[in-house]
């Protein structure tokens, strides 16, 4: 088999980048470790910056998320149980976010790829990348007891944190940066209305707690909870008794404690590996970094990667320059990395660490009444929570 560009993982960095390629008239094919079903069941991101929403839109996926979809204009920070509200519109001249679980994301994106005849392959086992430094790289993998390949121009590794692609770049070549939290998130999904019509982000000495949504009747709540911590460990009733203490009274009045219909626990990490490309592979997303949950930053990022490597890669077919694809890892970091001070800033701000004294204490709280009050530390927030611009 023959492909112009091979994606490795069907996530929302594959998909997205498989559908603006093939939207330019690009030849591909997406190979992927697992099934639809399981793709499409992870539950994960719920926060759609505008690039992304403005991507559904460009690819001609958007219909659901116009109708289901929850525009935000705004957010609450909380301290100690006490709530205040941020106008991300009218702080940044009105853009707003889309919530919009990456599940329906992943949902419409497949069902598009089947109506267009997007090429991808699933339940590829043992993914390997070959000759990514030559002219004529190419992918094997084994399917139903049968070893294929697949001969290519390119190699876009949009297969995530634990993919192939990063680890077939040498370690004399890549250089990594990482922090790792002494904390994870347990969050649940429960079918019952949410407690604000908007997200609520606290800060409490019990530790963070996040009040979030997918729908006016199902809700997502997320904890801040040990590593050690197991799932058995969390009952739904000491869920709701911890998060809705952490929310404060106010949010805790109308929380409605319906059984819960998932529940994991996620660790939370910063990362990230550089160059984003050596030789004729490109990362994307997750295969390239990580960011803590805590700005909703994760999958947008998987986006504006992905829009900035299909430009390089349309110029590279379209008008025969390699100027995209030469800049196309500083461009991609540049962003990367605003958004990883970002996510680990907030994270910063709203976690309680276990080596935390009364004096870092002190801090978290000043600061947060700082946002409080001023217009400026509010400008900054909402500017990087919608989302930066894409340059
Ligand atoms: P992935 O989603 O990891 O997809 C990679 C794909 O590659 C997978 O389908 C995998 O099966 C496949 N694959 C892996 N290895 C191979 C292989 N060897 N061969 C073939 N295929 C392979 N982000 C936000 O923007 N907003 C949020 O609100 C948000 N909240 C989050 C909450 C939680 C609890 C978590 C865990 C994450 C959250 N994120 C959020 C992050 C977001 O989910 C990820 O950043 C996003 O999924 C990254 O997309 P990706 O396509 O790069 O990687
Ligand atoms: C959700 C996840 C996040 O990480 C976040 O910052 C906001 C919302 C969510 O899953 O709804």
């Amino acid at each position: 088999m023959r492909t112009q560009v091979a994606i490795v993982g069907a996530g929302p960095a594959g998909l997205f980048l498989g559908h603006l390629l093939r939207q330019a008239g690009v030849d591909v094919v997406i190979l992927e470790r697992k099934d639809r079903a399981y793709v499409e069941g992870r539950v994960r991101a719920g926060v759609l910056e505008r690039i992304t929403v403005e991507l559904m839109e460009r690819l001609g996926v958007d219909e659901r998320m116009r109708r289901e979809g929850l525009v935000h204009a705004g957010a609450n920070l909380a301290s100690d149980g006490e709530m205040f509200r941020i106008d991300m519109a009218e702080l940044t001249g009105g853009s707003t976010v889309m919530v919009y679980g990456q599940q329906e994301v992943m949902k419409d994106l497949f069902d598009a790829a089947e109506q267009r005849d997007l090429r991808i392959v699933f339940d590829a086992d043992a993914v390997r990348l070959h000759d990514v430094e030559g002219e004529r790289p190419h992918i094997t993998w084994r399917k139903d007891g049968a070893e294929h390949r697949l001969d290519c121009d390119f190699i876009a590794g949009c297969d995530g944190y634990h993919g192939v692609s990063r680890a077939t770049i040498p370690d004399k070549v890549l250089k990594t940066f990482e922090r790792v939290y002494p904390f994870g998130w347990l969050g649940i999904l429960a079918e019952a209305p949410p407690c604000d019509h908007e997200l609520i982000y606290s800060n409490h000495d019990r530790g963070f707690a996040l009040a979030s949504m997918r729908s006016p009747t199902r809700s997502r709540y997320y904890v801040q909870c040990s590593l050690d911590d197991r799932l058995e460990d969390w009952s739904d009733e000491r869920f709701w008794d911890e998060v809705s203490v952490r929310l404060g009274p106010e949010a805790a009045a109308r929380i409605v404690r319906a059984p819960s219909f998932e529940k994991s626990i996620a660790p939370l990490r910063s990362f990230v590996s550089e160059p984003m490309r050596y030789g004729r592979l490109f990362l994307a997303g997750d295969a390239a970094h990580i960011v803590p949950p805590t700005g909703a930053k994760g999958m947008n990022l998987a986006v504006s990667d992905v829009i900035m490597l299909s430009e390089a890669l349309v110029e590279h077919y379209h008008e025969r320059s390699s100027a995209g694809i030469d800049g196309y890892s500083a461009r991609a970091l540049a962003r990367v990395w605003k958004a990883e001070r970002f996510s680990w800033w907030f994270t910063s701000l709203t976690h309680r660490f276990p080596d935390q004294d009364g004096f870092d204490r002190k801090m978290q709280v000043a600061e947060l009444a700082y946002i409080k009050g001023s217009r400026a530390a509010q400008v900054t927030l909402a500017e990087n929570y919608v989302g930066l611009p894409l340059v």
